[in-house]
C-alpha cells in the first residue's frame, strides 16, 4: 500500500478518535491494582459513600460542603497526599479530588481519615464528568499533577492537556483563579505548552524566568509520582497558570 493510501485509511484504523478526552468520554488505564486490606476496605465501604460527590447534578461549595467557601479541584489525584495537604493547608476551602484508580482512592481515605479532614469530596472515576457539572467561574484552584502521559503521538489526544478540556479549564475558573500543572515527560511538557499558548486569551502563565518552572513553587508538596521521577533522575517541570 502507498504512504497517501494508508494516509487514506489511517484515520479510521487508529484508536485516537476525533477529538480530546472531554469528547472521547472514556477512561483508559486501570482502574485497580493490589487487593485491599480490611482496614481498606472498610474505607471504602464506610467513609467513601459519606464524602463521595453527589452522582449528578451540580456540583457547588453549598452542595458539598453546606457553604460558599472556595473550590480547589484536583484532576487524578493518585495516592491523595497532595489533595489532603492542601486540605489540611486551608481548612476553610473545600476540595474536590477524582481519581479511577481504587488503591489511590484508598490511599486519599486514609490521609483524610488520619489528619480527619471534613473539606474533602471524592470522585472515583472521571475528572471531567465531575468538572462539567461544577458552575463556571466557581473554581479558585485546579490541579493536574502528572498526567498520564501518552508519549505516543497516536495517543495525543488522550492527554488531559488538550484544547477540548483546557477549554472546561478555563470556564470553570473564576478570573484570578489558578490552574497548576506540573509533568516529568519531555514529550508531555512540549505538547502542553503548545496547548496552552493557544489559549493565551484565557490563561497568564505566571514566569518569568527559567528557575519558576524548575523549581517546586510554595505549597506545592511533591506528589509520590513526582517522588519516584526524581528517584529515576528525570527533571520536573511545575506550572502556574492565572485565569485572565
Ligand atoms: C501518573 S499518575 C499521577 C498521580 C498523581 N497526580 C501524582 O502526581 O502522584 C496519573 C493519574 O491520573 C489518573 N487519571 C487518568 N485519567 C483520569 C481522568 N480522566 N480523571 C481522573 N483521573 C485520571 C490515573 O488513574 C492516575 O492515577
Amino acid at each position: 500500500m502507498t504512504r497517501a493510501g494508508f494516509a487514506a485509511i489511517a484515520p479510521a484504523m487508529s484508536a485516537n478518535k476525533p477529538g480530546d478526552p472531554t469528547t472521547l468520554n472514556r477512561l483508559y488505564g486501570r482502574g485497580k491494582g493490589r487487593p485491599l486490606r480490611k482496614g481498606q476496605q472498610a474505607l471504602v465501604d464506610e467513609l467513601l459513600p459519606q464524602i463521595s460527590v453527589p452522582e449528578d447534578g451540580p456540583v457547588t461549595a453549598q452542595r458539598l460542603f453546606g457553604q460558599d467557601c472556595p473550590l480547589h479541584f484536583e484532576i487524578g489525584f493518585g495516592g491523595g497526599e497532595h489533595l489532603a495537604y492542601r486540605a489540611d493547608l486551608l481548612p476553610d476551602h473545600g476540595f474536590i479530588g477524582c481519581e479511577p484508580f481504587l488503591n489511590g482512592v484508598v490511599g486519599a481515605l486514609t490521609h483524610i481519615r488520619d489528619a480527619h479532614l471534613t473539606n474533602v469530596r471524592l470522585h472515583m472515576g472521571d475528572a471531567l464528568d465531575v468538572l462539567s457539572r461544577v458552575p463556571d467561574g466557581a473554581l479558585s484552584f485546579l490541579y493536574l499533577l502528572h498526567p498520564d502521559p501518552w508519549p505516543k503521538a497516536r495517543h495525543a489526544k488522550r492527554r488531559m492537556v488538550n484544547d477540548g478540556p483546557v477549554d472546561m479549564f478555563a470556564a470553570k475558573l473564576r478570573p484570578g483563579g489558578e490552574f497548576r500543572f506540573g509533568t516529568d515527560h519531555p514529550v508531555y511538557l512540549r505538547h502542553a505548552l503548545m496547548v496552552m499558548s493557544r489559549h493565551r486569551e484565557a490563561f497568564d502563565w505566571l514566569c518569568e524566568k527559567p528557575a519558576d518552572f524548575q523549581n517546586r513553587p510554595g505549597g506545592w508538596p511533591e506528589t509520590r509520582y513526582e517522588a519516584k521521577a526524581r528517584r529515576q533522575g528525570h527533571e520536573v517541570w511545575y506550572f502556574r497558570y492565572r485565569r485572565r
